[in-house]
């Protein structure tokens, strides 16, 4: 007999029941790659032209066409590809000229690049907790009086951060706003471009983001001062020169306006980002319009939700998509709930990454160059607490925002194990 409290529950894949998807049915893979790249990439491989340190065939470099129509993607006035998204970040602090040890405040909530490239740059990262509500930074978290002079604002898996708000509070306090737009591309608030919104916003076109040349990044801005600067800081003190490059010469001349190093983007990864940006606005849509539809199945699941943006947030730009247990027995972790998804579906789910006050990946102290730095970062953070971020982290799971590129049965397919996972592991038994 069943009462209110011991319901029903299929026996789940993971104790050795049968799945809600048949292991027969594929799940959409990622990268796809765009329709045009191929050719891109075989003219990169024939032009010989495979760095942009390269002598020139009079030809334009992939990595300048990439740059002028991101810029045109997001509506910012100059784009400075680099190497990583990473290094994007090391370049975009480096170029604000912030004195070697100052402060940056980072949400914890983030990939621990967002604080290790603050590192890099010779500054020291102060993590901040987040709204528990969108995983984002909000001006209530900015700590000022340790005297910061920047934030790294990042837009955290498909939420961005309200950065109009937050420069209200970090612009009068005298803190630049560099976005970290590596989970971001092409989401708007109240119908401007994530990474037109501050300072500079730094791109990453790693493998798994939604627009990806295998690796790679970039780096939007509207200040054609720090557009120079930046240049150089990417490229060892070299710029593109303003008149034609005769041929045989390189298009970079030593400008040696500030010292840089070499975090230039590959000509082949730029090649095939010019032939991916034409297909991510039809992937946005799909994936936008199955996560709508996976939003109301999840709506008849009590206790389930997937995380939503604010309002103001016109357009969302799903890199993982982040499903919100919010009763969550003390005794389910993230881990179970995440194997369980995984085996009932065939598709990956998991815990968000650990928020970095408690991430093994951010230990400064475990690299001797960073000394006085990762002094500094210990005694910044003796006796901080980041409830929003645990919080956060102690009751989701997350899946690849290709997940989102097939169809309305996939949807079905995810209500349906998230409703037997909840029902066998949340209800209360
Ligand atoms: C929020 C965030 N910032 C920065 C990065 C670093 O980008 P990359 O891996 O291209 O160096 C990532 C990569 O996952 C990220 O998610």
């Amino acid at each position: 007999m069943t009462t209110s409290t011991t319901r029903p529950t299929l026996r789940l894949v993971v104790d050795g029941g049968t799945p809600v998807r048949s292991p027969q049915r594929r799940w959409p893979e990622w990268p796809v790659p765009a329709p045009g790249a191929e050719q891109l990439l075989t003219e990169a491989l024939h032009s010989r032209r495979w760095a942009i340190s390269s002598p020139s065939n009079g030809a334009d470099l992939f990595e300048r066409r990439f740059a002028r129509r991101f810029a045109q993607y997001v509506g910012a006035a100059h784009c400075v590809p680099v190497d990583h998204g990473s290094s994007a970040l090391v370049v975009a602090l480096e170029a604000l000229g912030i004195p070697h040890g100052e402060t940056v405040l980072v949400p914890a909530l983030t990939w621990t690049a967002s604080a290790t490239a603050v590192l890099r740059a010779g500054l020291v990262p102060m993590l901040v907790d987040v709204d528990p509500a969108t995983g984002c930074v909000r001006p209530q978290d900015l700590d000022l009086d340790v005297g910061a002079a920047a934030l790294v604002a990042v837009h955290w898996a498909s939420v961005m951060a309200d950065v109009p708000a937050l420069e209200a509070v970090a612009g009068p306090a005298g803190l630049a706003i560099v976005e970290d737009v590596a989970q971001a591309h092409g989401a708007t608030w109240q119908g401007r471009q994530a990474g037109t919104l501050g300072r500079l916003g730094c791109f990453s076109f790693q493998n798994g983001k939604v627009l990806t040349g295998g690796e790679g990044g970039a780096v939007v801005t509207d200040d054609a001062g720090l557009a120079c600067t930046l240049e150089e800081l990417r490229a060892d003190s070299r710029r593109y020169r303003d008149d034609a490059t005769p041929r045989g010469e390189l298009d970079l001349e030593e400008s040696a306006g500030v010292q840089g190093a070499n975090f230039c983007l590959s000509e082949f990864s730029a090649a095939v980002l010019c032939a991916q940006l034409d297909e991510l606005d039809a992937q946005h849509e799909t994936r936008n319009r199955n996560y709508a539809l996976l939003t109301e199945l999840l709506a008849e699941v009590e206790g389930v939700r997937l995380l939503q943006p604010p309002p103001a947030q016109t357009r969302m730009s799903i890199y993982e998509a982040t499903v919100v247990f919010d009763a969550l027995p003390a005794d389910v972790s993230t881990a179970r709930l995440g194997e369980a998804l995984t085996a009932e579906l065939g598709r990956r789910f998991y815990p968000t990454d650990a928020p970095l006050h408690r991430s093994p990946l951010l230990q400064p102290g475990s690299k001797a160059a960073l000394g006085p730095l990762a002094e500094r970062f210990v005694e910044l953070h003796r006796g901080r607490t980041y409830p929003g971020c645990d919080q956060i982290a102690g009751r989701c799971v997350q899946t690849h925002h290709s997940t989102f590129l097939g169809d309305g049965d996939d949807m079905q397919d995810i209500a349906a194990a998230v409703t037997k996972v909840r029902d066998a592991l949340v209800r209360p038994r």
